[in-house]
Parts: structure tokens; sequence; C-alpha cells
């Protein structure tokens, strides 16, 4: 933490869930630093934590993105955090809520910045071609069944000098021109939307979500490659899987990967 940057206020995010009469949060942990949020919430379910609870940090040492990849975030400045969920689907159903969860940070940064927000499967929130958030969705098995998923998620919020290894890539609600609010607000704000999501989620599926998904999905009739399919992106199925048309005409469903632009 920096003299700068103030510790999660859980009182002023209390008082916030409350306003919007939330489920989600009402079990929350923040601490000033940990290895990985995602971790921490993983832990707690193995001891019984119940569902909708929520892990917040200011600072964690051992972040991480999906493939492998690093999770950047100066201490203090950005929303990171991981919600444990307990639902009855299976692991390749769970994968899906990646996405939920993106449209859920997506609708919140949206009521927030006057750019166009999107959606970059599987996980990426994008203003423009720099990122806003990420999501990182973990199952915890038991035998074959779920026992807990948890959602983490890390968003740029009050970051204005960021990290030379994210400098590139990386913008921030305070980047992006409007007074970024608290972050004990805006994860009142990702959770609200997060809830209403996962109702159509637990109801219908992914296939609840597919249009919002398309109205905002970044790589929508974008030239693109993910391993050895390239062609053109042309939206996503029910299962969460990127739809890429290749030149030939046949139709690809992939399910895992790095996309990249062509
Ligand atoms: C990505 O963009 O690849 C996903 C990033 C996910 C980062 C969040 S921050 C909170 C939670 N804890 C982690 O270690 N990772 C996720």
């Amino acid at each position: 933490m920096t003299d700068t940057s103030p510790a999660f206020d859980t009182e002023l995010f209390s008082q916030e869930r409350r306003k919007r009469g939330l489920l989600l949060g009402e079990r929350l942990t923040a601490v000033a630093r940990t290895g990985s949020t995602n971790d921490d919430a993983s832990k707690a379910a193995e001891l019984g934590a119940e569902e909708g609870s929520v892990f917040v940090a200011d600072e964690q040492t051992r972040g991480r993105g999906r493939r492998g990849h690093a999770w950047v975030s100066p201490p203090g400045q950005n929303l990171i955090f991981s919600v444990l969920l307990r639902p009855s689907i299976s692991v390749e159903r769970a994968s899906a809520l990646s996405l939920v969860a993106g449209l859920a940070v997506r609708a919140a940064a949206a009521r927030r910045v006057h750019q166009s927000v999107a959606i970059k499967w599987p996980n990426d929130v994008l203003v423009g071609n720099k990122k806003l958030a990420g999501t990182l969705v973990e199952s915890r098995m038991r035998g074959a069944d779920i026992e807990a998923v948890v959602i983490g998620i890390g968003v740029n919020v009050h970051m204005v000098d960021p990290p030379e290894e994210i400098a590139s890539v990386a913008t921030s609600l305070a980047l992006l021109g409007d007074p970024a609010p608290s972050r004990e607000t805006f994860l009142a704000e990702v959770l609200a939307e997060l809830e209403s999501r996962l109702k159509i989620f637990g109801a219908d599926g992914l296939g609840g979500l597919l249009d919002e998904l398309r109205r905002h999905d970044a790589l929508l009739d974008a030239r693109v490659q993910v391993g050895d399919v390239h062609g053109t992106a042309v939206g996503i199925d029910e299962q969460g899987n990127l739809l890429i048309r290749a030149d030939d005409g046949k139709l690809h469903h992939v399910s895992s990967g790095t996309v990249e632009r062509l």
C-alpha cells in the first residue's frame, strides 16, 4: 500500500451493498496483501465458506491471469477480487462464467465511461484496444463434480501510471476520463451486474446472454487466428466457444486458446 491509496473500506462496501440489496458479498474478506484472491477463495471453499463470499486484496504477490500470465496491479489502486460460487453445473459449463463475469464488469464500466466497452473472448474487457479488466474462472473439484467455482476479477480503477510491463496494453477507469468511483462503490456495482447475469445464466445458460455478448463482442467480424484455425470471428455459441468461419466456409467452435487479430 502507498500513502495515497487507502485500504479497502469494508464498512463503505457494506453500505453500498445494502443500498443495492445484493446477495453477493454478504461475507467479505479484505486483506492488504495476499498471494492470489483466487487461492484465498479456493481455500475458503475447502473450509466450507458459503456461496457468494467475496475475497478482496489491495495487493497480490502472485496474481495470475490465463495461461500462466501474471496479473500486474499496483498496490491499493485497483479492484482485485474473487467471488465464490457453488453452482450445480459441469466443468465445461463453468468455463462460460468467465464471459458472464466479463459482461458484468463491462456493464458496470459502461456506466462510468463514455467510450464503448467491449468483451474480447474469452476473458478480457477492453476499451479501444486496451485492457480495462480480466477474469479468471477456476473450478474446485470433488471427484467428477464441481465443489466450488471461483470467479477472479481484476479491474483497473485508479491506476494512472501503469507499471512498465503493462503500460502499452492497459487502461483504467481513471485514465478514461471521468473521476473514477471508489473501489468499494465499483465492487458493489460489478456485483450487482454479476448477480443479475448469474440468475439468467442459472435459468437459461449462456443462451440467455448471447444477445448481450453479440452487442459487445470486440472480435465480431474481425480476421483472427487461434492456434491453427484462422478466419473471421462470427460470434460466440451457447457453450461459450468462439465461432470462427474459415475461408473454406467451415465453422469452427473454438473452446480455448489465445486469439490473435490478423
Ligand atoms: C486475465 O486477464 O488473464 C485474467 C486476470 C484475472 C486477474 C484476477 S485479479 C483477482 C484474481 N486473483 C488472481 O490471481 N487472478 C484474478
